[in-house]
């Protein structure tokens, strides 16, 4: 009789312990739900988002979209660290989110070069890295896992094409570009790109070029000093977005020109407010460049988290549109 009890209360105790092995939690003696382990898998996953700044009306589209993560997926947890432009501010986020053992990283590089030492860091804490919008360069390509965005380079070539469909290959166009931030990949893509694509048209001259950083304020002073030194003579103005082109074509009519009629106007990114400049004749055409990303890297990262492998270039389809376009084209922008 003193032996059936004994099993009896063996029993039990084991069924009780395994009724715990494997739960992600820890049963404290009163019953009561203890710190969850690392076994939780009701924890929810983080993505720790580096975001370049915020100099674009792009950018806060951006932003905005990656904002919407944890809405699409509550298991996801976002944290957001603003570069302001910096890459070393950008370099101290990413320590940041290794220290706090982040799931997933997302980078939105500044600039192309001078991120092997962090991306080392964060594959060395096995913490996978995915760059977003910006491409990087890298001595080890194991370094981040795959990249989400757009080609710079064919945005860079579809401006040249505007111009040529305009134009035609004979024409002579005296053009002024505005660059994107010196190093980034947007900025050299898309002059590479645009070099490349009027190769062909002898009397293409760019005759001034000097960065804006991207930003409205500072295309209104590159366009203004421009305007001093060439306002006669330029024909195109070719802006590596539509921000730098919107202070340009302020500097323009400060000018006492017309922007749209006098200076050709063309940009990269596609955002309602510049639609709205090309319904009012004061701007020529746009290179769409998708910023809506949160929703491809919600779905990149829970590929990767569930160990599938991913593509290693995820190119945004991108169009481009003229002022002839804006009118019927405005009211379905999502940016
Ligand atoms: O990297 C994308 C570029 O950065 C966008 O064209 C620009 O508006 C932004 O600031």
């Amino acid at each position: 009789m003193k032996n059936k009890k004994i099993i009896a209360f063996l029993s039990a105790a084991i069924l009780v312990t395994t009724m715990f092995a494997g739960c992600g939690t820890k049963a404290t003696t009163d019953g009561a739900k203890a710190t969850p382990t690392a076994t939780d898998t009701s924890k929810k996953k983080v993505i720790g988002f580096a975001q370049v700044g915020a100099e674009s009306g792009w950018r806060t589209a951006e932003t905005a979209s990656i904002k919407t993560i944890p809405t699409l997926d509550p298991t996801f947890e976002l944290k957001f660290s603003d570069g302001q432009q910096k890459q070393e501010n950008q370099i101290k986020a990413i320590r940041s989110f290794i220290a706090q053992k982040v799931d997933i990283i997302a980078l939105d590089p500044v600039v192309e070069n001078g991120w092997d030492t962090v991306l080392k860091e964060a594959k060395d804490a096995k913490i996978p890295v995915i760059i977003v919008d910006r491409g990087v360069k890298v001595s080890d390509q194991s370094l981040y896992a795959g990249f989400l965005g757009s080609d710079m380079e064919a945005e860079g070539k579809k401006v040249a094409k505007i111009l040529v469909d305009k134009f035609g290959k004979a024409a002579k166009l005296n053009i002024a570009e505005i660059q994107g931030t010196v190093g980034s990949s947007a900025m050299v893509g898309r002059q590479k790109g645009f070099k490349e694509g009027i190769a062909d048209c002898p009397n293409y001259k760019i005759v001034k070029s000097q960065t804006g950083d991207f930003t409205r304020a500072k295309g209104k002073e590159v366009m203004e000093a421009f305007m001093k030194s060439d306002g006669n003579n330029i024909n195109v103005l070719f802006s590596h977005n539509d921000d730098m082109a919107i202070g340009a074509i302020q500097a323009i009519e400060e000018a006492g020109k017309k922007p749209g009629k006098d200076i050709y106007v063309v940009a990269v990114d596609g955002i309602k407010e510049y639609f709205q400049f090309m319904v009012d004749g004061k701007a020529n055409a746009t290179v769409e460049c998708n910023p809506l990303l949160g929703p491809q890297l919600l779905d990149t990262a829970k590929l990767i988290l569930a160990g599938k492998p991913i593509d290693r270039w995820v190119k945004s389809k991108e169009g481009v549109f003229t002022a002839a376009q804006a009118t019927a084209e405005l009211p379905n922008r999502k940016y």
